[in-house]
C-alpha cells in the first residue's frame, strides 16, 4: 500500500499506547514516516516528548503526547474522552508488560496490574474506538499480543493467558469489523528488540532470531489489512503453526522444556 492509501485508509490521526519505548517507539515512527499524524501515550512522557519533537521535525507531523498510567482502570475512558471529537482512524494499543516464572513466585499485585494494563486498556479502548471507526466507515484497530497468546506457555502462565486474552479479543472483532471495512491485526512478536526483556532479567542478546523493534512493527503495519494474527518472524511462525499441530499435551511439554532450558 502506498503512504497515500494508508493514510487515506488509517489517517488522518492514530493513537499508539506504549509509545515511549520498544515496539511502540517503533510503531511512532513507522506511522510517522507514512505521513500519519500521532497521539502517542505511556507514562515516561520526557520520552514521548523527545520522541514527538524527533518526529515532527523528521517528517512534518503532528504528535500529541498524553500521559496515561494503564494501571487505572480509568485510563482507557480518560484517553477516549480526551480524543472525543478527533479523527483517529487506527488505535494500535500495544502498551504491556511481562512477568516470568513459576506462576506462585509472581507478586500478586503486579499480576492484577498486568491483567489491567495488557488486557483490561486493549479491550476498553477497542470497544471506544468502534463506533468512531464505523461512523467513518474505515480504519484499523492493531492489538500487541505475543506469540505466547498462541498456547499456554509455562513459566510465563500469567503474561501468556493474557496475551491468549488479546488474541481471541483480536480475533473475534477481526470477525465483526472487517465487513464493516475496519482492518483489525493482532500482531504476535517472537523475541524482538526493546526494554522488556531487561525489565524481566531475561537476556535475549544470543537469540538469532531476535528483530528490531521498527522492523517489527513495520512488518505488523504493511500487514495490517491482513488479519486477523500476524506473527512477526518467520521462524516463530513455523515454530507455533507446527507446535499447534501437535496433540496439546506434547507441545506443551515441549514448550515447558524451552521455557525451563531459558532460565
Ligand atoms: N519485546 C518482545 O520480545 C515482545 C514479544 C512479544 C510481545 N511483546 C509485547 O510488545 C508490547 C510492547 O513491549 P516492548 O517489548 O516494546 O517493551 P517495552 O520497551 O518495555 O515497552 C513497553 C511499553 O508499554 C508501556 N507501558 C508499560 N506499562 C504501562 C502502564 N502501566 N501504563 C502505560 N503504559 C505502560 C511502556 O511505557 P511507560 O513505561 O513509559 O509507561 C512502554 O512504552 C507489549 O505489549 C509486550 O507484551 C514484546
Amino acid at each position: 500500500m502506498t503512504d497515500t492509501a494508508f493514510t487515506h485508509r488509517y489517517g488522518p490521526l492514530a493513537l499508539v499506547t506504549g509509545a515511549s519505548s520498544g515496539i511502540g517507539t517503533g510503531f511512532a515512527e513507522e506511522l510517522a514516516a507514512r505521513g500519519m499524524d500521532l497521539v502517542v501515550t505511556a507514562r515516561r512522557t520526557d520520552r514521548l516528548e523527545a520522541l514527538a519533537a524527533r518526529l515532527a521535525a523528521e517528517h512534518g507531523i503532528t504528535v500529541e503526547c498524553l500521559s496515561a498510567d494503564l494501571t487505572g482502570p480509568a485510563a482507557p475512558g480518560e484517553l477516549l474522552a480526551t480524543l472525543a471529537g478527533r479523527d483517529v482512524g487506527l488505535l494500535v494499543s500495544n502498551a504491556g508488560f511481562g512477568l516470568k516464572g513459576p506462576h506462585e513466585a509472581n507478586d500478586a499485585a503486579a499480576m492484577a496490574e498486568m491483567l489491567t494494563v495488557n488486557c483490561h486498556a486493549p479491550m476498553q479502548l477497542a470497544h471506544g474506538m468502534i463506533p468512531r471507526l464505523k461512523a467513518r466507515g474505515r480504519g484499523g484497530l492493531l492489538f500487541t499480543a505475543s506469540v505466547e497468546g498462541l498456547i499456554g506457555c509455562p513459566y510465563s502462565a500469567a503474561y501468556a493467558a493474557s496475551k491468549a486474552l488479546v488474541v481471541s479479543l483480536g480475533e473475534a472483532l477481526w470477525g465483526e469489523l472487517s465487513p464493516e471495512g475496519i482492518d483489525v491485526l493482532t500482531l504476535c512478536p517472537g523475541p524482538t528488540e526493546s526494554e522488556a526483556a531487561a525489565k524481566q532479567g531475561i537476556d535475549m542478546s544470543a537469540n538469532p532470531h531476535l528483530l528490531p523493534a521498527r522492523e517489527v512493527a513495520r512488518l505488523a503495519l504493511d500487514n495490517l489489512a491482513n488479519g486477523p494474527t500476524f506473527v512477526s518472524h518467520p521462524v516463530y511462525e513455523a515454530m507455533f503453526d507446527k507446535m499447534r499441530a501437535l496433540p496439546r499435551r506434547e507441545a506443551l511439554s515441549a514448550m515447558a522444556q524451552g521455557m525451563k532450558r531459558q532460565g
